[in-house]
């Protein structure tokens, strides 16, 4: 079965497994927290709806707070591989301010979303619109991207480098005269999640390192705060009408917005999408529409949290150098649809925080998750591990 693999490259790649969709994990006893009422989608199928973990940010910030309950009920073997950060001070305007301009930014004329196109990166900085190619061979139309690094406009001015890894490398493109507005509050969001995120990191390495041994300078933290490629995405989906959304509707959750995969950096930052008709914020016009994530044992559920909080999701690298004392976990967005969802478009914004290209990855010897990409006793930097993981991706699609 042909099945979609999305990666923060802006990329969604075909691949072909024959049985188990996703990598597998070292954990298989998923137990249902908490029982909510169910949500029916496309298929008729119901599922439980389930809130995430969350974690106050005076007890975040707090570093001698002991959070591995919290962390183990999120992101441990028995969780979602998602936990949510609440009261961070700042974050609901700044969160506002981002994701107001994304249809400002998407409705500006196409020669100046042009002049924010970077090919050589293949669209993974500035403006990308049609790039991804959807399970069904056509280009994705449906949304558009603008990506940066929140943190350095200029990552390294090595020219090899900027070569080798245009998607980590790239420079920033920001519409400094279309929409100026619009770097000041993509810094601002993306730096404060990436703060709050660090801090989470900082907790996550205190519960993995009752379990296994942390060198020096190699947990999660550490490794987040030295990398040069933080990357954000304000994502924006247009408007669609009645007649396109049936489309969707007819489909099953490959064809929504955006396939299952896992996130293949360390830690995903999310916020609550913000929906408008006609220029008017409205609330999500379908409440079946959201996040949903397939849990160890293969369940879906639909998970929720507050739109003034930050949601933190585990990706394949943190499951892999954590030896799966963090565990990710397949997500996927499921589209609003019906008849009131006609109209009315969605913006949010995802920081993906994930360790530099240089950093030298101390991979367990026994690899869980693409286990195939490892040599023996050899260890790979972040930028020569996700080419490999692109290869692999690229030799099962062709
Ligand atoms: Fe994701």
């Amino acid at each position: 079965m042909p099945l979609l693999y999305k990666t923060q490259f802006n990329s969604q790649l075909f691949y072909n497994l024959a049985s188990s969709p996703f990598p597998s994990t070292s954990n298989q006893n998923f137990s249902c927290r908490i029982t909510f009422p169910t949500m029916s989608c496309s298929s008729q199928t119901t599922f439980p709806i389930l809130r995430t973990v969350t974690i106050s940010y005076s007890d975040l910030k707090d570093r001698n707070v002991d959070l591995s309950t919290k962390i183990e009920e999120g992101f441990g073997s028995n969780g979602l591989g998602i936990l949510s950060v609440t009261d961070v001070p700042g974050f609901s305007s700044l969160r506002q301010n981002l994701l107001h301009l994304s249809p400002r930014l998407a409705s500006l004329p196409e020669e100046k979303k042009k002049e924010l196109e970077d090919p050589n990166t293949r669209y993974n900085f500035g403006w990308s619109h049609g790039k991804e190619i959807l399970e069904s061979g056509k280009p994705d139309l449906l949304k558009g991207s603008f990506y940066a690094n929140p943190v350095l406009d200029v990552p390294t001015t090595d020219a090899y480098l900027i070569q080798r890894y245009p998607h980590y490398c790239g420079l920033n493109i920001w519409p400094v005269n279309s929409l100026p507005e619009l770097e000041v509050a993509f810094k601002a969001l993306g730096k404060l999640i990436l703060d709050v995120g660090l801090m989470l990191a900082y907790h996550c390495d205190q519960y993995v390192s009752k379990g296994m041994e942390i060198n020096e300078n190699e947990g999660l933290e550490q490794i987040l705060l030295r990398s040069r490629c933080h990357k954000g995405r304000l994502l924006y989906y247009f408007p669609v009408q009645l007649s396109t959304i049936n489309c969707i509707q007819d489909g099953n959750f490959s064809s929504s917005w955006c396939g299952w995969h896992t996130d293949h950096g360390s830690l995903t930052g999310l916020t609550c999408a913000m929906f408008k008709r006609e220029g008017v914020e409205t609330p999500c016009p379908d409440s079946a529409a959201g996040l949903y994530i397939k849990t160890r044992t293969d369940q879906i559920v639909k998970v929720v949290f507050g739109e003034d909080e930050i949601a933190y999701q585990i990706g394949e690298t943190a499951e892999i150098l954590s030896r799966g004392y963090l565990c990710a976990t397949p997500h996927c967005v499921l589209a609003p649809k019906g008849v009131e969802a006609s109209g009315v478009d969605r913006s949010t914004f995802a920081l993906f925080m994930q360790p530099d290209w240089d950093e030298k990855l101390n991979f367990p010897k026994e690899m869980h998750i693409h286990k195939e990409l490892m040599l023996a006793n050899r260890s790979l930097t972040f930028g020569e591990y996700s080419d490999k993981l692109l290869d692999k991706y690229y030799n099962l699609k062709n």
